[in-house]
């Protein structure tokens, strides 16, 4: 058994691997048709959030795979597992991902009965071609339907989009848009489709069978959908994610701004004290090492200072606040270092550095990965 370092950490994330279908571009830690497991993986989890500190939490996420793919007698004793166990701090957010195609009023009144106040929806695409292009098992009005239903369930919905689909077209892409404001959502993530290694798109691409967008209508879709979510109110607060202000997701906030966080379920990851541990992220062998009395370790790692000061810049700089200098500063990256590259990249526009802060401008947004690799240590 790993001893966890001390720490107070304030957010708590925790993984079901479950979905009803494997998604061909999807490279998250998950699994189809294991539906015979979802009581023993729910008794597991519960055991490790058991032995975890009861808090108190500002921030809970239940992410997957489809947390509300298990069914509602699974997902109500998940729930009331880990509220018997975990006391959450005044103001808490407590996320659930959920799938359309698995969303139904039942399961939405469970997860607000037991105080869960924000649903984050895998919308993914709002024309039934896309959709189907995606291997979704949802369509368009199952999409509409999972949001009026979350909206009514719990005070904060959030959807997940992806773009830069093959062919998609301005106007497809302004539907979208059009849709999120319809629904006056408050948060959006919205991706650009990435063909991940491992995947069934990633294997259609080398077989020539799936052509990507090409670099300039990539980057066009992508400024169309920056503008057109600032339009209806939402600012870009990170690369891929846009909300109202005050409606940020403040979990996710606190992963980017290296805040420790505890983890539970398998491929779960979690950062205390510098000490990052990876769970066994095969659902049946996590099960397995927890019943055993294991931690279901898989990796546990000391980040080097090299490491925490390259996610310093490399999470800070998705911020649209942008990097903390004086948490920089503490890790040990002096300005003597990069303080020149940041002088030539805000003469060229492409960053705003005051001082305390160094963020990129919506010009260096488009560039990203090339800011972060001029200022990260070489
Ligand atoms: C764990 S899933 C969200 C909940 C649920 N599993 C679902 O898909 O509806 C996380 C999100 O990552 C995004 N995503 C996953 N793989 C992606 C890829 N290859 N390219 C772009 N976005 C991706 C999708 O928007 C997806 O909703
Ligand atoms: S995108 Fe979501 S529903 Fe699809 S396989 Fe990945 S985790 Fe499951």
């Amino acid at each position: 058994m790993t001893i966890p370092p001390a720490s107070n950490a304030r957010h708590l994330y925790l993984h079901i691997p479950y979905c009803a279908a494997k998604c061909p571009y999807c490279d998250f830690n998950s699994i189809a048709g294991r539906e015979d497991e979802f009581e023993s993986y729910v008794d597991a989890l519960l055991e490790e959030v058991g032995r975890l500190p009861v808090g108190p939490y500002e921030t809970v996420f239940i992410g997957g795979g489809t947390p509300t793919i298990l069914g509602p007698q699974a997902l109500e004793r998940l729930l009331a597992g880990i509220r018997d166990h975990i006391h959450l701090a005044a103001n808490y957010e407590w996320t659930c991902e959920a799938n359309p195609g698995s969303s139904d009023a039942e399961r939405f009144a469970l997860l607000a009965e037991h105080g869960v106040n924000r649903i984050s929806l895998g919308v993914q695409a709002v024309q039934d071609h896309h959709l189907r292009f995606l291997g979704r098992v949802h369509d368009l009005d199952q999409a509409r339907g999972a949001l009026a239903l979350a909206k009514q369930a719990v005070p904060r919905v959030s959807a997940d989009l992806i773009i830069g689909l093959p062919g998609q077209t301005r106007s497809e892409l302004a539907a979208t848009i059009a849709f999120i404001g319809e629904h006056e959502l408050e948060h959006a993530s919205v991706y650009h489709l990435a063909i991940e290694a491992g995947t069934e798109f990633h294997a259609r691409y080398q077989r020539g069978e799936l052509q990507v967008l090409d670099q300039d209508t990539s980057r066009d879709l992508l400024e169309q959908a920056w503008s057109g979510l600032a339009a209806l109110g939402l600012e870009q607060y990170e690369t891929s994610n846009f909300a109202r202000p005050g409606a940020e997701c403040r979990h996710n906030l606190a992963y980017w701004r290296q805040r420790d966080y505890q983890a539970a379920g398998c491929g779960a990851v979690s950062t205390l004290a510098g000490q990052r541990m990876t769970r066994e992220k095969h659902p049946g062998r996590y099960i397995a090492a927890i019943q055993a009395g294991g931690d279901a370790a898989w990796q546990v790692e000391a980040l080097t200072q090299v490491e925490l000061i390259e996610e310093c810049w490399m999470l800070g700089l998705r911020l649209a606040d942008g990097v903390d200098l004086a948490a920089l500063q503490a890790l040990g990256d002096a300005s003597e270092r990069w303080h020149e590259t940041a002088v030539v990249l805000a003469r060229q526009g492409l960053i705003q550095y005051d001082g305390s802060r160094l963020a990129l401008s919506p010009e260096g947004r488009a560039v990203q990965d090339a800011v972060t690799v001029a200022l990260m240590p070489g």
